[in-house]
């Protein structure tokens, strides 16, 4: 079937899948603060023996709105909110580390935004020395963060490095000027060159670029453009991510263009072919979903190895049974439950001065989500799941398959008896394969869309 055909039969809206259950399932009514503690508790305990804990820390603030993005931000120009700001995600973790009968081990942490470069260098390393005050760190800790090429500073890379931090990850989008003025994003190739040289001059050993396909007024011949500009400097990963449309959430300020400016979807899946290709002549890796590394990554190391994992982060090089997200609308994951802080800041900081975990909803896994978690992570991760056991096997399989047959007639997927495999041809669709195991979705598909389109 022509390529067109394929986008046309299976561009539905579908989960990006960095948990399962995704959030809007959460069963939030059997949700409690007690069960969540317990569920921390229980996964510390697991965790602090073999693997430590992953911590995520969402730094919210940015100078100015880009008009396509979906995160969680709060814009302003004021830095005064930088110090009453970490004092709260710093109580916020103590408060977790109260609960825990030892310290915790920190085996991983990310931090995101928003822009973590929109706090002073100082401002970092007040926040970062506060957690290990009262966490031991693992001797194999992997730290990075997400910095925005404009406001990056070299005092930025030397202090993060010094802390312990190797892996950044810069948002570029594209570098074509008619693109950047609608996205309300003015950001010179020079910008990125700079922020990149500097990273690997301070001693990062990982540096990632963010590209964008699909974004308004974003053509074929922009993303050539974007892609050569990028192997100037051969980042070590490129996430190459389908621009998410979701004008419905509320203050995101995607209204700043209008839908019409925005390529069709079949527009979309060349840019996104054009670009993989470019990419691939290049010498990255295509891994899991939206990602690129160069075989000299750890990312890449870590397919090699098996230990590829995905989380509320994206993807990452090893599991951890607990993930602690701190500041406003960052999302934890106990393994057992999931619990999501408030978005607004005001309200976090107020619950958090009150001694109150900010959370606004969560949920607690039952046996099926746990089985159905692994087959998603494995088809997220690896592409392909199996049930060779019956601790992999549930009941509704055999109907997930039949609902798989035209993909599979397609060629998109292949089956036998006891696995499941997604072909290089099906990898654009890895989300709808995951949506056929996504029992809480099947059995209550929603009425409205709640999530951008797979394609
Ligand atoms: C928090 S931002 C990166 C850090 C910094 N704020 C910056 O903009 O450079 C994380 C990345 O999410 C991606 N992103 C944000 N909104 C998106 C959307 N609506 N669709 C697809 N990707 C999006 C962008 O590529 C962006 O670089
Ligand atoms: S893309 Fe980055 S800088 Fe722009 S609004 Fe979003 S988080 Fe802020």
């Amino acid at each position: 079937m022509a390529a067109s055909k394929l986008i046309e039969k299976y561009n539905v809206p579908g989960p990006r899948y960095t948990s399962y259950p995704t959030v809007p399932y959460w069963d939030e009514q059997n949700f409690t603060l007690e069960k969540w503690r317990a569920s921390i508790k229980r996964s510390f305990k697991e965790s602090n023996i073999s693997e430590g804990i992953s911590l995520y820390i969402h730094l919210p603030f940015c100078e100015s709105l880009c008009t396509f993005c979906g995160c969680n931000k709060r814009i302003t120009k004021n830095h005064n909110v930088e110090v009453p700001y970490i004092k709260s995600v710093l109580r916020e973790w103590e408060m977790y580390c109260e609960l825990l009968e030892e310290k915790p081990v920190v085996k991983e942490i990310h931090l995101g935004g928003g822009t973590p470069t929109f706090f002073s260098s100082e401002n970092l390393k007040l926040l970062l020395d506060g957690i290990f005050k009262i966490a031991k760190r693992s001797a194999e800790v992997e730290m990075s963060f997400e910095g925005h090429p404009n406001n990056t500073t070299k005092e930025h890379l030397k202090v993060l490095e010094r802390l312990g931090f190797n892996r950044v990850s810069y948002g570029v989008q594209d570098y074509n000027p008619t693109v950047q003025k609608a996205i309300h994003r003015t950001q010179p190739f020079e910008n990125v060159k700079n922020a990149t040289q500097q990273a690997r001059q301070a001693g990062f050993t990982s540096v990632g670029h963010d590209i964008i396909f699909g974004l308004p007024f974003q053509t074929k011949e922009h993303i050539i453009h974007t892609i050569e500009r990028t192997k100037e400097l051969m980042p070590d990963r490129i996430a190459f991510y389908s621009y998410a449309h979701v004008p419905w959430i509320k203050g995101n300020g995607q209204r700043g263009f209008n839908t019409e400016d925005l390529p069709s979807a079949e527009e979309k899946r060349e840019q996104y072919e054009t670009g993989k290709k470019m990419l691939l002549e290049a010498g990255y890796v295509e891994i899991g979903m939206d990602h690129f590394a160069l075989k000299s990554d750890s990312l890449f190391k870590a397919v090699e190895d098996r230990t590829i994992h995905r989380n509320f982060m994206g993807y990452t090089n090893s599991k951890t049974q607990a993930m602690i997200g701190l500041g406003v609308s960052a999302i934890s994951d106990s393994w057992y439950g999931f619990a999501q802080n408030v978005k607004m800041v005001e309200e976090y900081q107020d619950l958090v001065s009150k001694g109150i975990l900010p959370l606004c909803r969560g949920h607690n896994l039952n046996e099926e989500d746990l089985k159905i978690r692994k087959h998603i992570l494995n088809l997220m991760c690896k592409l392909k799941t199996s049930w060779y056991t019956t601790q992999e096997f549930f009941p509704q399989l055999p109907d997930v398959l039949i609902s798989l047959k035209e993909m599979q007639n397609d060629g998109l997927v292949e089956i036998d008896s006891n696995y499941l495999k997604i072909t290089e041809k099906g990898r654009p669709f890895v989300r709808n394969v995951c949506m056929a195991f996504d029992m809480r979705m099947q059995r209550n598909k929603p009425e409205i869309q709640l999530f951008s389109m797979t394609v």
